[in-house]
């Protein structure tokens, strides 16, 4: 066997992105819930209301029943901050928001499904973001600490696994990850390093408070992995490759593991301008939190290209670590296939983030999201979701080299996703999932489940513990 019999398999959702259910039950309003999204290609509006989503709010059974027909050995899934604490910062808990995902675990665990628990996965009151904007505010670090250390202590014996903040790399990316827009006035790097310094407190907390909750429980911080290519052999564009890989990448893993910001940081910072220490009480709190950390986990789905800008050669650091940081040009890879959304197919891409990971951190590894995004058509009840196979076989095939061939200590792969819900961008068109949800982006229709091709296909290779990758289904 190439994978150990423990091997973490199943998928992940964003409870954000599929509940629905968005009043319901005391829930307040999320930033999901309001966030104005232009369409990820095109000009097309493509956005639809979260009101119902894919219902997972009140179709969860029987969605970890489809989970549980697969052979899921896990699941991951999130706690959707607005509906435990709907008041934002007035500390109180609801209970009915425990109690549903209490039953949700509950429903896992008899399923003989691991639960893997998402503490904030792009999701905040949105009360947080216009009274506050978000962890822009030192103040909602400890809201969020609040929330967490309520829920740790609630789910302690019953979760094991635990992930503190989905995609913690994508702070400055959109406020949908940071509930934070950045104000007038204020520079990239400053608007990035407040951010970084109060998200990665916000992490912290969040380990000591689930370890003190439940010592036995396994902690991982998590970040959106891509491997990162230089766009040729000039020296400039090998620096910028491997600058904006460090930048985009490695920082947060750098201080989750290693409890302070890394000397590249420090560096960039200071050619900013900036001051370059964490202050010490704060530095205190991220370096326990580092030392308690058990595996980093991490969601994975493309590869990058950087290319140096224009005249980097003779160029101050300051400004080219600046355009590097926070104006690279969007370029693609030759080498490569992609969606319709230009995310490039990139299989070994997945190997080689592994092995620098293990090589750079000796720490577990966790795969919590890998999959495509594909427009997917039901024709007479069926969906062929072949593209979908394909992906699937070649990164299942890149991971088990990495662990067998390279040595990578990897504790599961959860694909992405068990079923379709809307996209980041609220897209219902974008289908991730083994499951077809029967609805458009203006009709609920019957949001019937309907298993798609590769349901059967991932439950075979479940079953032979990813041995079996042959897309040989009769379907
Ligand atoms: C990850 C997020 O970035 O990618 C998910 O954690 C998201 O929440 C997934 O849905 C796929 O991206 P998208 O934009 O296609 O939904």
């Amino acid at each position: 066997m190439r994978l150990s019999e423990n091997f973490l398999w199943g998928a992940a959702i964003s409870n954000v992105q599929a509940e629905g259910g968005y009043l319901e039950d005391g829930k307040c309003l999320d930033v999901y819930d309001t966030l104005e999204v232009l369409p990820e290609i095109g000009t097309e509006p493509v956005a639809s209301s979260t009101d119902v989503a894919s219902d997972h709010y009140h179709r969860y059974k029987e969605d970890i029943a489809n989970m549980k027909e697969m052979g899921f050995k896990a699941c991951r899934f999130s706690i959707v901050w607005s509906r435990i604490h709907p008041g934002g910062d007035d500390f109180k808990v609801n209970e009915k928001g425990m109690a549903y995902y209490e039953d949700m675990i509950d429903t896992m665990l008899e399923a003989g499904i691991e639960p893997v628990c998402s503490l904030v996965h792009f999701d905040m009151p949105d009360l947080l973001y216009r009274k506050y904007n978000g962890f822009w505010d030192r103040r909602v670090v400890d809201f969020y600490a609040d929330h967490v250390a309520a829920v740790a202590k609630r789910f302690a014996g019953k979760v094991k696994y635990w992930i503190t903040y989905n995609e913690i790399n994508l702070v400055t990316w959109s406020h949908l990850v940071s509930g934070a827009d950045r104000p007038e006035g204020v520079s990239m790097p400053v608007f990035h390093e407040r951010l970084l310094h109060h998200t990665q407190l916000a992490h912290a907390k969040a380990v000591l408070a689930i370890k003190e909750a439940d010592p036995e429980a396994l902690v991982g911080g998590m970040i959106a992995q891509q491997a990162v290519y230089p766009y040729s052999s000039r020296p400039a564009d090998i620096y910028a490759g491997d600058f904006a890989k460090k930048f985009r990448n490695d920082l947060y893993n750098d201080v989750m593991t290693g409890g302070d910001y890394p000397d590249y940081y420090k560096s960039f910072l200071r050619n900013q301008g900036l001051d370059p220490e964490l202050p010490a009480e704060d530095r205190e709190i991220i370096s326990s939190a580092a030392a308690k950390l058990d595996y980093l986990a991490f969601s994975y789905y493309a590869s990058g290209v950087v290319k140096a800008p224009e005249g980097a050669e003779s160029m101050s650091t300051a400004e080219l670590e600046y355009k590097i940081a926070f104006e690279s040009e969007k370029c693609s890879n030759s080498y490569l296939t992609a969606n319709e959304w230009g995310w490039q197919i990139d299989p070994m891409g997945l190997r080689i983030v592994l092995k620098d990971m293990h090589d750079r951190y000796h720490k577990p590894l966790f795969i919590v999201e890998n999959g495509i995004g594909m427009d997917d058509k039901l024709v007479d009840g069926k969906v062929y979701d072949d593209g979908r196979i394909d992906y699937y076989i070649k990164h299942i095939d890149a991971l088990e080299k990495a662990v067998v061939d390279d040595g990578v200590d990897l504790m599961g792969y959860l694909a992405w996703s068990p079923f379709d819900f809307l996209s980041s961008h609220k897209e219902v068109r974008k289908r991730y999932g083994f499951v077809y949800v029967n609805r458009t982006k203006d009709d609920l229709l019957d949001l019937a489940r309907i298993p798609k091709k590769s349901f059967y296909w991932y439950k075979k290779v479940i079953a032979s513990c990813g041995e079996d990758l042959a897309n040989d289904i009769d379907y």
